[in-house]
């Protein structure tokens, strides 16, 4: 029986809602994303890039692309890859076409409006599939990784970042305090957004502990599934193949 994903507290992630929030703060994203990870959101994408070994040419699907980073890293870093970015966050799609089109990616990167549990692409038409702080945020995350299960080919790769909480003793507490109380209070103040970033601390500690989203990508027909934890388990880095 596939493992399902349990959340652990109710956050409300109804999909408008989800849209409407990403669309408010898409201005502000990047610059808030860069700053309250000291810069290491880009090293974080890159590592997930460089996980994914892309033979040239290969065939991406991003989802939750947002504002196109992850899907900039990824045409930037493999040779000859394309990437359809997937996001039903207007806004946030259209700061990634600014991006897309400023750094001449074009020809390599497609951007899509929709749904990560309806991805407009055929079946197994993927070599590899990304989604980077993401999967936290989808109402259901088990539909969505059989969605990317179905379009990608057997032996494509996944990678998927998501935050986790540090569990180093002194760390843990530091890290706690920051995302509990300073990381809120920046959001707010630079995205002038009110609940935003206090949502991003409470789908954090609401999303499955690494083993159990391990599991649950397992039950949806990948294998070699492993949760590679990043600065000190702030973030992790899952990597699966397509059976
Ligand atoms: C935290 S942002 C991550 C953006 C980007 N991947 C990055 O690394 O910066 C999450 C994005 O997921 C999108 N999103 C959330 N649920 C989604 C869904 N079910 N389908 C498509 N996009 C979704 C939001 O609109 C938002 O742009």
């Amino acid at each position: 029986m596939a493992a399902r994903v349990m959340m652990a507290t109710a956050v409300d992630k109804t999909p408008s809602r989800i849209a409407g929030m990403f669309d408010a703060i898409a201005p502000r994203y990047d610059l808030l994303n860069h700053l309250l990870s000291a810069g290491l959101d880009r090293r974080w994408r890159d590592r997930a890039v460089d996980a994914l070994g892309l033979a040239p040419g290969s065939r991406v699907v991003d989802l939750c692309t947002g504002t196109g980073d992850l899907a900039i890293a990824t045409v930037r870093r493999a040779d000859r890859a394309s990437v359809v970015g997937v996001d039903f966050a207007g806004e946030m799609l259209r700061l990634a076409a600014i991006k897309v089109r400023g750094g001449g990616l074009g020809g390599r990167i497609r951007l899509a409006r929709g749904d990560a549990a309806r991805i407009p692409l055929a079946d197994r038409s993927c070599d590899a599939a990304t989604v980077a702080f993401g999967i936290r945020n989808v109402a259901e995350p088990q539909p969505v990784l059989a969605e990317i299960a179905r379009v990608l080919r057997p032996g494509g790769r996944l990678a998927i970042l998501e935050f986790g909480q540090p569990r180093l003793p002194g760390i843990k507490t530091l890290y706690a305090w920051y995302f509990r109380y300073g990381l809120p209070l920046i959001g707010r103040l630079v995205s002038r957004h009110q609940s935003a970033y206090s949502y991003l601390p409470a789908s954090v500690g609401a999303f499955p502990p690494p083993p159990e989203f391990v599991r649950a990508i397992g039950s949806e027909g990948f294998t070699n599934v492993r949760a590679v934890s990043l600065t000190l388990g702030i973030v992790y880095l899952y990597t699966a193949d397509r059976r």
